[in-house]
Order: structure tokens, then sequence, then C-alpha cells
């Protein structure tokens, strides 16, 4: 559903997050990909800034997939940051984009959604997952400077029967609480807890960060494959370290897992 005009959501947004890091928002009715053009203005030495969409046309997904969804059923955002963190922290900037995500659905009434380690927000059914929202991170490097380009697609309201070719079983927020929410109120839940946490991972370190990933996941205690390149491993996901790498208790040990897609045992979702 879009709301209003996309000026009018960009013209929300930013008046409710005028004193935030990331109050410069431009909501558009449509692109490419927003990753694509914030990784671009990154190169140009951009500022911290946000970039909304009402529909993609090529959305970039995680492992070279693309992220599908019909104009107005979803929040499509990039945000352009440049973290005050050291580099081996960048990973855990991706932890609280995915926690931000969890933490906004359940602003808007979807308690039951958690984090798929790293960062894929989904709704727990048995021992499988629906998909609520995914973050696809990028790290821009240009001379001397660094910045990391995070972007979310969250299934606000999908038409029924929307599915997703190679992909996981999706939901909607819609379908969770009731009746389709807002995507500007959503945006402002997203962008608060994100600029929030951002700063509290360049404040605090990794301590908070990675306390709020063991009480928020999914995956921890559970049966899982990882695929991580070509290598598929298998065993119980058991933690998350100080630098956000999933540890697994396999058949052969312990197996730390810097970056990789996370499925249920035996599972497809
Ligand atoms: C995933 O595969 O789970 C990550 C999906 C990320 C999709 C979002 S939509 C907004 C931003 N722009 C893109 O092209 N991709 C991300």
């Amino acid at each position: 559903m879009i709301e209003r005009p996309p000026e009018a959501n960009g013209d929300l947004a930013r008046n409710r997050l005028r004193d935030s890091r990331l109050g410069r928002i431009e909501w558009v009715a449509e692109t490419g990909s927003t990753n694509v053009d914030l990784a671009a203005r990154a190169r140009d030495g951009a500022p911290e800034q946000v970039l909304v969409t009402d529909h993609q046309t090529a959305g970039r997904g995680r492992l070279d997939r693309r992220w599908e969804s019909p104009p107005g059923a979803g929040l499509l955002v990039s945000v352009l940051l440049r973290p005050a963190v050291a580099a081996d922290h960048l990973p855990l900037v991706t932890l609280v984009a995915g926690l931000a995500g969890v933490g906004a659905a359940h602003d808007l009434g979807a308690h039951e959604v958690t984090l798929s380690w790293p960062n894929d927000v989904v709704v727990g059914v048995d021992d499988r997952y629906r998909k609520v929202a995914g973050v696809l991170a990028e790290a821009v490097l240009h001379g001397e400077e660094r910045a990391v380009v995070v972007g979310m697609g969250c299934n606000v309201d999908l038409p029924p029967g929307f599915a997703v070719p190679r992909g996981n079983d999706p939901v909607s927020l819609a379908e969770l609480v009731g009746s389709p929410p807002d995507r500007a109120d959503l945006l402002v839940a997203y962008l608060t807890r994100l600029a929030d946490g951002v700063a509290r991972l360049e404040t605090e370190g990794s301590v908070a960060v990675v306390a709020e990933a063991r009480r928020s996941m999914w995956t921890l205690g559970r049966e899982v494959v990882v695929t991580d390149g070509g290598e598929r491993i298998a065993g119980r996901a058991i933690d998350v370290d100080d630098v956000g790498r999933l540890i697994l208790e396999t058949a052969r040990g312990r197996r730390v897992v810097a970056a990789g897609d996370v499925r249920p045992e035996g599972g497809t979702s």
C-alpha cells in the first residue's frame, strides 16, 4: 500500500528525525537499487544519509540474489553510514541493523519477530522460519575513507500468494499485526534504533550489541546449516563471539563462522 506520495513520506520522516544523525532522508517513487545509489554517493564522499523508495527495478539481495517486492508492498531503505568503529567491528554494524529491524517490528506490534544470524528478521515456526526482512550491508572504500551502505527490505504488505524464487518463505508485517503498518512509522522506528545501535557500538564497543544479539536470536540453540562460499557446515549454533561471529558445535568440534547463509538443518527456509 502506498500511504501517501513519496515526497510526503519523506517530509514526515525528516520531521520526526530532525535531530538524528540519520535525519537526511530522501524518499523516491522508483529506482534501480537504493544500495547501488548510495554506494555511488559514498564513493563521491557524501555524508551519512538515507534513501527510501516505493519500488526497485533491480533490488539486490544477499548472495547475488534479487530482492523482489511489488510497488508499495515493502519498506525498501538504504542507509549510508560512516561509523567511527575499528575495521574488525564493521560486521557488527550488520548485526546492529538486523537488531534494529527486529526492534522496529516489535515497536509496530509484531512481538514474535526475532533475528536469524547474522541479519535476517524472521518469525520462527517450529524449527523453521518465515522471513520478514533481510539486510544487505556493503562496504565502500574510497581513498583513505570507508563507508558502509546498509540496505533493508522489509515485507510490509505483500499480495496474497507472493513467492520469492529460490528464497525464504516470506511473511508481511500486515499478516503479523492484522493490518498494514504505515511505512513512514516503520522507517522512523528502524532509523531511530539503527542510529542508537551504531552510537552504542561507537561509544561502548561490541559488548552491548552482542548481548542484545544473544537475547534476540532465533538461531542460538538450533541445528543449522551454514553455507559459506562453497563450504557447507552443519552443527548446533551455540553462541556469538565479541565481533559478532557465529560459533557452531559440529561433529568435528567447534567452528567459528564470520559470514554465510544460515538455514535450519533439513529445512528450506
Ligand atoms: C537479503 O537477501 O536478505 C537482503 C535483502 C536486502 C534488500 C534491500 S531493499 C533496499 C536495499 N536495496 C537493495 O538493492 N537491496 C537492499
